[in-house]
C-alpha cells in the first residue's frame, strides 16, 4: 500500500476535502498530493501537500503526474447539476475534457487506479422512479447528466480499450458538515440543517414531497475507498456503479429536524431546480455494488440529522451565508 502515490483533483471540494483526509490516514499524508483550480480548503492545510492545478491544461497535469511520481488519480473537479444549467457549455466542456485528460495520461503513464464519479443524475424521466435498477432506459435531461453519462461510456471504453483501471460511484445527493456543497439539486439537505440552527427557519427551492435519494458523506467516503480497495475480479460494472443510502423529501428532513429543534418551521418556493430534481429517481437500487463488493450503507434519516445538528460549528454558520 505504502508504493501507491495519489492525486486528488478537486480536493477543496465537498467531497474533496473529506477524502483526502481518508486517504491521508490510509496511505500516509505526504502520499495523497491534494490540487484544486482555488485556494487549498482550510482543513485540509497542514495535513499534507497541495498543488494549485488546473485539470484542462492537460500538459501541467501529465508534468505534475511525472514529477510526483503519481500511481492513482481521484478526479472530483466538475460543475454540478443546478450550476451546470446556468451554463451548459461549461459544464460540458470541463466534464468531458477534464475526464478525458485524466484517462489519457493514466494510459500512457501506466497509472494502476482511477476514480472517477458519476451521478444519479444520468437517470431521467423515463428510467424507473422507484428501486431504479443498475441497468435501465438511460436518457438525462440535464446537460450534467448528459456529461455523467458519456463519462460512464468513455470510462468503460478505456478500461476495455486500453485496460485503465477505472472505477466509479453514481453517487445520490450527498449531506456532509465539513465543506459546503458545490451546486447541486440536493444542496438543499444541507442548507436546511445551517437554517435550522441559526434562523429556526428555512425556505426550500424543492417542493416538500419531492422524494430523492441521499447519502451521508462518511458513507459516500466508505463507499468510494471500498470500491477502490476491492480486487480488480470483483468489479463488473465499469461504466458506474448505483449506491443506495436514504430517500426522503424536504417535509421528512425538517420532521425529523424538527425532534432536535422544536421551533423550526419550513416553507416552499421551487425554482428550477424543481424540473431537475423531478427528473431524478426517488430510490435506487444498488444490489449490484452490494453483491460484487459487500456495499452496505450505515446511516438512516434519524441518524444522520442527529450527527450533522451535532456536528455543525458555530463557525461554518457565518460561511453558509457569504
Ligand atoms: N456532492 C454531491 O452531492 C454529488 C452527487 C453526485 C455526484 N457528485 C460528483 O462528485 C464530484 C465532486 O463533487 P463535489 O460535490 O465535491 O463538487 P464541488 O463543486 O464541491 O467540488 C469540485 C471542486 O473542483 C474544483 N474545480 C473546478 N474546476 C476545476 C479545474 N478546472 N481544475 C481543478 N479543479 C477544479 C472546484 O474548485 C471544487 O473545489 C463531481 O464529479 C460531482 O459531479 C457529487
Amino acid at each position: 500500500m505504502t508504493k501507491e502515490k495519489i492525486l486528488v483533483i478537486g480536493a477543496s471540494g465537498q467531497i474533496g476535502v473529506e477524502l483526502t483526509l481518508a486517504l491521508r490516514k490510509m496511505y500516509g499524508d505526504a502520499n495523497v498530493v491534494a490540487s484544486d483550480l482555488r485556494e487549498e480548503n482550510e482543513l485540509l492545510r497542514g495535513t499534507g501537500p497541495y498543488v494549485s492545478l488546473d485539470v484542462m491544461n492537460k500538459e501541467m497535469l501529465h508534468v505534475q503526474t511525472i514529477r510526483q511520481n503519481i500511481t492513482q488519480i481521484y478526479l472530483l473537479a466538475a460543475i454540478l447539476s443546478a450550476t451546470g444549467e446556468k451554463n451548459p457549455a461549461l459544464a460540458w466542456h470541463l466534464n468531458m475534457q477534464g475526464l478525458l485528460n485524466v484517462l489519457d495520461i493514466a494510459k500512457e503513464e501506466k497509472l494502476s487506479k482511477v476514480y472517477w464519479p458519476s451521478s444519479i443524475a444520468v437517470f431521467g424521466p423515463s428510467s424507473p422512479t422507484t428501486n431504479c435498477p443498475q441497468q435501465t432506459i438511460i436518457e438525462p435531461i440535464t446537460v450534467y447528466g448528459i456529461s455523467k453519462f458519456a463519462g460512464e461510456f468513455w470510462c468503460n471504453y478505456y478500461f476495455h480499450r486500453f485496460g485503465v483501471d477505472v472505477r466509479s460511484i453514481r453517487y445520490p445527493g450527498l449531506i456532509s458538515y465539513k465543506s459546503a456543497p458545490g451546486g447541486g439539486t440536493t444542496d438543499y439537505a444541507v442548507e436546511i440543517f445551517h437554517e435550522a440552527l441559526e434562523h429556526k427557519h428555512y425556505t426550500c427551492f424543492l417542493e416538500k414531497d419531492t422524494y430523492l435519494p441521499m447519502m451521508y458523506m462518511p458513507d459516500a467516503i466508505r463507499a468510494t475507498i471500498e470500491l477502490m480497495e476491492a480486487p480488480k475480479e470483483k468489479i463488473s460494472v465499469r461504466t458506474s456503479y448505483n449506491v443506495s443510502g436514504m430517500s426522503f423529501s424536504p417535509e421528512e428532513i425538517a420532521s425529523e429536524i424538527r425532534k432536535s429543534i422544536p421551533g423550526f418551521t419550513i416553507s416552499y418556493a421551487p425554482d428550477y431546480r424543481q424540473k431537475i430534481a423531478n427528473s431524478w429517481p426517488q430510490s435506487i437500487d444498488d444490489s449490484v455494488a452490494r453483491k460484487d463488493w459487500g456495499w452496505r450503507p450505515e446511516y438512516d434519516l434519524a441518524e444522520m440529522t442527529r450527527d450533522m445538528l451535532v456536528n455543525i460549528e458555530p463557525s461554518s454558520l457565518a460561511d453558509t451565508h457569504k
